[in-house]
């Protein structure tokens, strides 16, 4: 190392978690080449932002950022833009931020250390961004955030093109992993002592059919993860309605691991709207679905997203995605408002919908699940449920863990509990997050 040499780094994460998983995979590969987390950004000789595009405020809250740097002295080494906006802006972002170093695509972080040292050798702006992921990321360096909860990438990219999302233009196509792969990172983490997995993809119920050599498809992969011997809970995010088959929803019944919480994304409650986002399911087919996994799983959590104000939505088939939320009594719900993307097919359509209706739609929605909540913790009092202990809350005082249903619980206890199964009984709650006492069996350690 000459003197020159960054030696700490700092990278600043915007968006979902395969971000949150792909900036553990970058710093994994930075400590690996000696370099150690600076305390802050401002300190920090490489400073990386992995960036979201999700939607247009997200990649406000990074050019802002970026732009006052470039007017402030330069103090980092290098600084490099990662993540989505690096697809869906590639190279033009240098004549924007003459100060940035380097630009990286969602599919070569496997390329940082090159792209750094390319960057500091030659003092030229460097930028790859490739469209398709090569499996070829070793995971197992990953320098996990937490020492409970772990993700772990099985599917990358997405083929499903819902013409309002720029996720299959800045992640590629879909990619699955291959099972061994999967399997070697979830036994390692579970000899490490991580406690839950959380099954990673843009749609994880896709894994598998890109190889079907492999004869492994989502279900089989469940089946085949949670026989791993010390596995605690498998969760896994986010999957399209579509590809929700009876096989999982079987396999969720009879996996002990495998979590009651469905995230299974509605969007809208309109036929000609779900059909102009190419959603490729009916309000009918997907509340069929609905109906079959509650059968199959009584007790399962489900969880939505929901977009209010897309181009030419009526007042009426607003109200529709209203019903749908009464009647389908989301666990969760993230209620979104329209952001017109670059470079999808729907912004070819006037985003007609003026703001404040938007914004009145999605109060609307919120109100509703706020209310849909509130009475499903009623209902919770009394029982006795399964928690997994993550952290001490914010107020120090408290334990905070999540039931297999994915709701928040905090209760009294040491820190020993941390990191392990806990029977609480639940006597309140407040705003989100239920309240409880520890129940005294202890179920699994
Ligand atoms: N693969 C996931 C979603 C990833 S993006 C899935 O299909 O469920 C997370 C959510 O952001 C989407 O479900 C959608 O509700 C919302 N979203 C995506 N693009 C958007 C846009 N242009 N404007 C507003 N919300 C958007
Ligand atoms: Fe975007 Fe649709 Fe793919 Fe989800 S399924 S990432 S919303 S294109
Ligand atoms: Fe954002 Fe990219 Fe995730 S656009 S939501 S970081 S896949």
């Amino acid at each position: 190392m000459t003197m020159q040499d960054p030696k700490t780094y700092f990278i600043r994460t915007y968006g979902c978690q395969m971000n949150e998983l792909d900036t553990e995979i970058m710093a994994g590969q930075l400590e690996k080449r000696n370099l150690t987390l600076a305390p802050d950004e401002e300190s920090a000789d490489i400073l990386i932002f992995n960036t979201c595009s999700i939607r247009d405020l997200a990649e406000r809250k990074v050019m802002g950022k970026l732009g006052q740097m470039g007017r402030s002295h330069k103090q980092h080494r290098l600084i490099g833009l990662t993540g989505c906006m690096a697809m869906a802006k590639k190279d033009s972002l240098f004549r924007k931020f003459p100060h940035l170093d380097f630009v990286l695509g969602t599919n070569n972080i496997t390329d940082l250390g090159a792209v750094i040292d390319e960057a500091l050798y030659t003092k030229k702006q460097v930028f790859r961004t490739e469209d398709k992921f090569e499996e070829n990321l070793n995971y197992l360096d990953a320098k996990r955030e937490d020492k409970v909860k772990a993700f772990v990438s099985i599917i990358r990219g997405c083929d499903k093109f819902c013409t309002y999302c720029v996720v299959p233009y800045t992640r590629g196509s879909e990619v699955s992993r291959p099972p061994e792969s999967i399997i070697e990172e979830c036994q390692q983490l579970i000899s490490q002592g991580f406690k839950e997995i959380t099954l990673l993809g843009q749609n994880v119920n896709s894994y598998g059919k890109d190889e079907p050599a492999w004869n492994c498809l989502f279900h089989d992969l469940l089946y085949r993860l949670d026989k791993i011997p010390g596995m605690g809970r498998i969760r896994f995010m986010t999957s399209h309605p579509v590809d929700i088959t009876l096989d999982l929803m079987q396999a969720i019944r009879d996996l002990p691991s495998l979590c009651e919480f469905v995230h299974f994304p509605l969007q809208a409650g309109s036929d000609r709207i779900l059909k102009k986002m190419h959603r490729i399911y009916t309000k009918e087919q997907y509340f069929e679905k609905v109906v079959n996994l509650r059968q199959i799983v009584p007790n399962v959590a489900l969880g939505t997203d929901i977009i209010v104000g897309f181009p030419t939505e009526t007042e009426q088939e607003f109200q529709e995605t209203y019903d749908a939320l009464k009647e389908i009594r989301y666990a969760i719900s993230f209620i979104f408002t329209y952001s017109p993307r670059k470079g999808t097919p729907a912004i070819r359509w006037k985003d007609d919908i003026p703001e404040e209706i938007k914004l009145e739609r999605l109060q609307r929605l919120l109100d509703l699940q706020i209310e849909i909540s509130q009475e499903d913790r009623q209902t919770m009092l009394g029982s006795t449920v399964e928690v997994l202990v993550e952290r001490f809350n914010r107020d120090g005082r408290h334990l905070k863990g999540r039931t297999r249903c994915w709701s928040k619980v905090i209760f009294e206890g040491d820190a020993s509990l941390i990191g392990t199964f806990q029977r609480v009984k639940i006597h309140g709650y407040s705003h989100q997050t239920l309240v409880g006492e520890l129940a005294p069996a202890l179920i699994m350690v």
